[in-house]
């Protein structure tokens, strides 16, 4: 047997076990329907400015986690969450009948939080991320509804047709859940998009380039060992080299613009400070990777800091 027909083998078993249409290839082409579906732009982009222009100050950074060092939401919907799958326990056991009402209401409260803190990361998002963040939020509406139908259904004393709502709504809830699993990891919305950089770039000073050749007060993009760094040349003595895609969603920082000792990130406004990479604006939650630097001879070199 060559090198050649063992992958083909195993490819060939793999599609007897798993064919392309089988359940999880299902789910993941629904998905990707929904990322590619444009009917619905024009809405998103009207919702979308409608939530960045609501003057939140400082609450949207809040909301957004930047205080928490990664985003809020997914911390958030854990309350309204655990509430009502807890209630649908306790409709199993007999009288809990008053706890789960408890819950339910509980639930019905503290999702008003939560989905605020999606709203906001929802509004800088990619538009095919959008679209999905769009189909989570309505599916979790939905599930806001039926648990309202359920609390009023049982303290009209209808305790069975409260029952199977809250069914329901757990359902559309565990659907909404699963999409934002899906927005999350495999569209990485919220993802720290510099995650990798200390983990590529090798210890020791790296050449960036010569420092004439570094304009003044302007960033540019450089390389080190193949990753983009954005350089920033202040004076004579001071070169500045963050990691140059945005910790956001991968924006170009090179092309941001310099402001009070901070670069803002030209896609959705994150603000980091140059001396250490710190996000002192969001919607970036995580700080940017910083290299110290060191000019030799003319040339300038990098060595990444170790937080
Ligand atoms: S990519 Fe969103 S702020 Fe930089």
């Amino acid at each position: 047997m060559t090198h050649n027909t063992l992958p083909r083998r195993a490819a060939e078993t793999a599609e007897r076990i798993l064919p392309h249409d089988a359940g999880p290839g299902r789910i993941l082409r629904a998905v990707d329907r929904i990322e590619q579906f444009t009917g619905a732009d024009r809405v998103l982009d009207v919702i979308q400015r409608a939530v960045l222009a609501l003057p939140l100050g400082s609450a949207r950074d809040g909301l957004h986690g930047r205080w928490l060092g990664h985003p809020l939401h997914p911390v958030m919907v854990q309350v309204p969450l655990g509430s009502w799958l807890s209630a649908a326990v306790l409709d199993a056991v007999p009288g809990q009948r008053r706890a789960a009402r408890i819950l339910i209401a509980t639930g019905l409260i503290t999702v008003a939080p939560a989905a605020a803190s999606g709203w906001v990361d929802w509004a800088d998002l990619h538009k095919t991320q959008m679209r999905v963040g769009m189909v989570h939020a309505v599916t979790n509406l939905a599930a806001v509804a039926l648990y309202s139908a359920s609390l009023t259904a049982r303290l009209r004393g209808r305790e069975a047709a409260g029952r199977m709502l809250g069914l329901a709504g757990l359902g559309a809830v565990g659907v909404g859940g699963a999409l934002g699993g899906h927005l999350a990891y495999r569209q990485a919305s919220g993802a720290n998009h510099a995650e990798a950089v200390p983990h590529l770039v090798s210890s020791g000073w790296h050449p960036i380039g010569a420092l004439a050749d570094l304009p003044e007060d302007q960033p540019v993009q450089r390389e080190i060992e193949g990753i983009a760094v954005v350089a920033v040349r202040q004076g004579d003595q001071t070169v500045h080299v963050l990691a140059e895609r945005c910790s956001h969603m991968a924006g170009p920082l090179a092309e941001g613009a310099l402001e009070n000792g901070c670069l803002r990130c030209p896609w959705h406004g994150s603000v980091f400070r140059l001396s250490d990479g710190w996000n002192v604006q969001g919607p970036a939650t995580a700080p940017q990777p910083v290299f110290d630097t060191r000019i030799t001879g003319g040339l300038v070199e990098a060595k990444l800091r170790t937080r």
